[in-house]
């Protein structure tokens, strides 16, 4: 069976809760692609006038502007809002036994992921997850090939994502520090997390974390975290680019790769030679994942099959970021900390 081939004919209500940037790129055109989908799809979003746009633009019928009002009507929601709001909006639909896809990162507190996971067991519906780097074939690869050895015992992970952010936010959340006050470590750090605790099968220890903000939103964070021997490092910022890539090194060999280069995997010898391994996928950009996702997450709720990313599996990741987060010190700023000699009565004479 392809990666979105489809089972069953009976077509689900899904609900889409939050039309902003990623809902129209990623969401909707997946959603659109599987017959009948679109005639029953309700999208919902606090910004009415944002929602018509959008269903004028796929097609969609109906349109609401508070997800209260379709509580106990779908058989299932993507939960697309801003971050604080993953948590509470997922409860809600659990609650009525609706089947849920939220986005990354699943909740800000790993209590709170916990009680989501609880709730849709009690209420005998799936609970997914969109981590979108997991469903990379270059991510699956890497998992395979440290999971069978093939790199011996890790001396060191390395994963850096920085870029100046240009993102098409419709809200502007992502900087509203009343909504929360985290930035580049809660939006770039959940992929990156994830995908560390997911290719050991671990949570790693934070050892430090470190960060740009004076109460908003960081822009750039570096993140330390160790597991045994094998140290671990992530750096993310919105500001500037970095080498957009992981390093896995081990006693075996190292395999450096860019983030989004999810069609190969290159591994370096102890020899010096390099093999490279080319992976079989169907995706041409990044937002062609949705398909792959989507089509699961049909699956899901039609046929029982088991989510892609079931939400439990990252738990591991919220509860690292929380941790970093309580634990985070400001980088070293002496021009801030300079300041008040600058301004002071004897430097003004
Ligand atoms: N997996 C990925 O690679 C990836 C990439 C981008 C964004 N995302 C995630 O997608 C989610 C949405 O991000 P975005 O960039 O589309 O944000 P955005 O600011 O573009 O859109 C958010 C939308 O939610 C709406 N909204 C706010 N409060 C609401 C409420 N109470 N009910 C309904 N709608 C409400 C806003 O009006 C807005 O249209 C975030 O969780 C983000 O982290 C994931």
């Amino acid at each position: 069976m392809s990666s979105t081939q489809q089972r069953g004919e009976y077509v689900p209500t899904i609900a889409l809760i939050g039309c902003g940037a990623f809902a129209e790129v990623y969401y909707l055109p997946a959603l659109v692609r599987f017959p009948g989908v679109a005639e029953k799809l309700i999208l919902v979003d606090s910004n009415g006038a944002r929602a018509q746009h959008l269903a004028s633009r796929f097609g969609i019928h109906r349109c609401v502007d508070d997800y209260r009002a379709i509580l106990g009507e779908v058989d299932a929601a993507i939960v697309a809002t801003p971050h604080d709001l993953h948590y509470p909006i997922s409860m809600d639909f659990l609650q009525h036994s609706a089947h849920v896809l939220c986005e990354k990162p699943l909740a800000e507190k790993a209590s709170e992921a916990r009680e989501m996971v609880a709730e849709a067991q009690r209420a005998g519906v799936t609970l997914s997850a969109n981590y979108t780097q997991r469903l990379f074939p270059s991510s699956v690869k890497v998992k395979e090939l440290l999971a069978g050895g093939a790199l011996g015992k890790l001396a060191s992970i390395h994963y850096s994502w920085g870029s100046l952010y240009t993102w098409p936010t419709a809200s502007g959340f992502y900087f509203n520090a009343r909504l929360s006050p985290k930035g580049v470590l809660l939006d770039r750090g959940p992929h990156a997390v994830d995908l560390i605790c997911w290719w050991l099968g671990d949570r790693p220890a934070v050892v430090s974390c470190q960060h740009d903000s004076f109460g908003g939103a960081e822009a750039v964070a570096q993140v330390e975290l160790s597991h045994g021997d094998c140290a671990i490092t992530i750096a993310l910022s919105w500001l500037n680019e970095l080498p957009n890539e992981y390093v896995i090194r081990g006693e075996r060999g190292e395999i450096r790769n860019g983030i989004e280069d999810w069609w190969r995997i290159p591994i370096a010898l102890p020899s010096g030679k390099v093999h490279k391994i080319k992976l079989a996928h169907d995706e041409q950009d990044y937002f062609d994942f949705g398909r792959r996702l989507i089509a699961n997450f049909l699956n899901v709720i039609r046929a029982g099959d088991k989510p892609l990313i079931p939400a439990g599996d990252v738990i591991p990741s919220v509860e690292v970021i929380e941790a970093c987060y309580r634990t985070a010190t400001r980088f070293a700023m002496p021009w801030y900390e300079n300041l008040g000699t600058l301004w002071s009565p004897a430097s003004a004479r």
